[in-house]
């Protein structure tokens, strides 16, 4: 999704910008632009594709002394991805960039095109910049112009611009898209998230929604509705070095092999020897409540739905799952006495974040389980469990998703013991499993190599079903979304008892079947299902402790003692199996095509 980066101060600003916008990369992006104003001179570059096409493009230029300037990089909504709707996008002398969708953009240049103004571009943002020197030419005040421009935008947006009419201050606004203002003695910078400024800033300020103004001579001076308003910078603290590959090929193999070392991060404190505690839930957080909502997107939305089998049978409380885009637009019906849980790896989703804002309005206790702190979904939320599986760069989740399984079974586990519905005995195996899951999140040099050398028989086809029952059916959600992400290959999750009312009229020998197998749970009703589509020529790759002999490929996984020890086991071999697919494919591993790492639009 689209990424913006700003830089007011000394410094060389191309290399400032195109280093931050770098850090934005794994958010998925279709071109790239920069504008920089140092004294009277204005420099503008753009160019489609990666960013080493920008960096070609900008070989030659290096910008001197004091400026200002802005960099993006675009993920088509409005618009084919070309140059000239790559931003930043210009006036006649003006330049601007933006994230979000302005809704009325269709009035907007209605009207202005009426005044005469010629669109270059498709997009929706041009509009800003166009209504910026309107106002401007009838005012000549920059930061009047500026507001009244602001106060014109319906929908969402982050956005950042610089004029030569005012050549030592960007101007900023921050409405439904994420941004922040880094802070470096007088040197300020914008980014839509901290990574860009890691290692630069060393103190930050997180814009909320409604807030906007501009920086000049090192100052910041924030508006909103109520005029100008003071506010208060915190310690900007994250660490770069966690965000390189390590060696590995890609973010995402790193990400996959991660997980076992990052499950004790996300348990610690928080597993005790015969209870769960967290500290962020006050004693008394579950008391009026006696119905959970959860909302989410993608692969936030599988961890969701496996942890609705964990809330009832281990909780004991009715847990509702919705897709977070769905629920924004039925006019859901929401009872008090609902905890609504949102749960999204970057805390940026846009419609994730919407539900949550209806769920407040609602009068609904809100909890969020995110990956990152200080998001609009954290900020937004009554409270947030961070999952803390640190920065995650391959677009498609891997140790998001594991940590977010696993602190919402930490979760299941603690209502029942709040509410006392379950055993001291219960309460006790489960954090025996619990303590188990790193060893089974391992992946072993055999393992890997045997998915490696499989991979090559599954690179065709005319479609995978990954199948399997109660909280492996979520899991074959994500192993088929994992799959098509990054493979491009046609590939459907599929609650395996569900397969002889329809889909098993697709089966032939180029169906290829990915059947999720374990011991511990519903066995022989997995196995006659998978006995069906092996009746019926399916190609069938089965993942399960036990041998079978109907199987075409076998992935033998371990004989554990409990359902979510190999739910996370073969969570691992389905990653792999994309990851592989995808190598062989000659696919972008980290970026796929078409997909954003953290949607900031509807
Ligand atoms: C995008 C990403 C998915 C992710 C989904 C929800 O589509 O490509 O990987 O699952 O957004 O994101 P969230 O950050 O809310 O978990």
């Amino acid at each position: 999704m689209c990424g913006i980066v700003g830089y007011i101060g000394p410094k060389e600003k191309k290399e400032i910008l195109l280093d931050g916008l770098q850090e934005l990369e794994y958010r998925g992006y279709d071109s790239a632009g920069i504008a920089i104003i140092e004294g009277e001179k204005l420099n503008n570059y753009k160019a489609i594709g990666k960013l080493a096409n920008l960096r070609e493009k900008t070989k030659n230029y290096t910008s001197d002394g004091f400026g200002i300037s802005i960099g993006h990089t675009r993920w088509a909504t409005h618009g084919k991805p070309t140059e000239l709707n790559a931003h930043p996008h210009l006036g006649a002398y003006s330049y601007v960039v933006h994230n979000g969708i302005i809704e009325n953009y269709q009035d907007l240049k209605e009207e202005l095109q009426a005044d005469g103004v010629n669109f270059l571009s498709q997009t929706d943002t041009e509009t800003i910049v166009h209504l910026f020197e309107k106002f401007h030419k009838d005012s000549n005040q920059p930061f009047p112009a500026f507001q009244e421009t602001i106060g014109r935008l319906e929908g969402a947006y982050a956005t950042l611009l610089i004029t030569e009419a005012s050549p030592e201050t960007i101007f900023f606004a921050k409405s439904g898209s994420p941004m922040l203002i880094g802070f470096d003695g007088d040197e300020v910078y914008f980014a839509s998230s901290d990574t860009p400024i890691i290692g630069k800033a060393t103190e930050v300020y997180y814009l909320e929604d409604g807030e906007y103004g501009y920086v000049k001579d090192g100052q910041v001076h924030l508006y909103d509705a109520n005029g100008e308003k003071s506010f208060t910078k915190q310690a900007l603290t994250a660490d770069k070095v966690s965000a390189q590959k390590d060696g590995y090929r890609f973010f995402m193999e790193k990400e996959i092999y991660e997980q076992s070392q990052i499950m004790g991060d996300t348990m610690i404190g928080r597993v005790l020897d015969d209870s769960i505690n967290f500290e962020e839930l006050d004693e008394d957080f579950f008391d009026e409540i006696y119905a959970i909502k959860i909302c989410a997107c993608g692969t936030s939305y599988h961890s969701a739905l496996a942890s609705s089998y964990l809330f009832e049978r281990i909780g004991k409380m009715r847990c509702d799952v919705e897709i977070a885009s769905e629920f924004r637009y039925k006019e859901p019906f929401l009872t008090d006495k609902t905890l609504f849980i949102t749960i999204s790896q970057s805390g940026e989703t846009a419609d994730t974040l919407e539900a949550l804002k209806m769920a407040k309005q609602a009068g609904l206790k809100t909890l969020s389980i995110c990956n990152v702190d200080n998001s609009s979904i954290v900020r937004e939320s009554d409270t947030a469990i961070l999952t803390r599986a640190g920065i995650e760069k391959g677009v498609a989740s891997t140790k998001a998703f594991a940590t977010q399984s696993m602190v919402l079974w930490m979760l299941a586990l603690y209502v029942g013991q709040t509410k006392n519905t379950i055993s001291k005995e219960t309460i006790k195996t489960e954090i025996d499993a619990m303590l188990h899951t790193p060893k089974a999140l391992v992946v072993t040099d055999k393992l890997h190599a045997k998915l490696t050398r499989l991979s090559k028989r599954y690179l065709h086809g005319h479609g995978f079903f990954f199948i399997g029952r109660d909280i492996f059916f979520p899991l074959a959600l994500e192993g088929a979304l994992k799959l098509k992400e990054i493979s491009y290959l046609h590939a459907e999750g599929y609650p395996a008892g569900e397969m002889k009312h329809g889909p098993i009229a697709l089966a032939d020998s180029e169906l290829f079947t990915i059947a999720l197998m374990p011991k511990t749970m519903l066995y022989d009703k997995i196995k006659s299902n998978v006995e069906e589509l092996s009746a019926r020529d399916a190609t069938i790759l089965a993942i399960s402790p036990e041998p079978f002999d109907l199987a075409d490929d076998f992935i033998q996984t371990k004989y554990d003692s409990h359902p979510m020890l190999e739910f996370f086991e073969m969570m691992v071999v389905t990653q792999l199996l994309a990851l592989e697919i995808s190598v062989r494919l000659g696919n972008d591993v980290d970026m796929p095509r078409n997909l954003a790492k953290s949607v900031t639009v509807e």
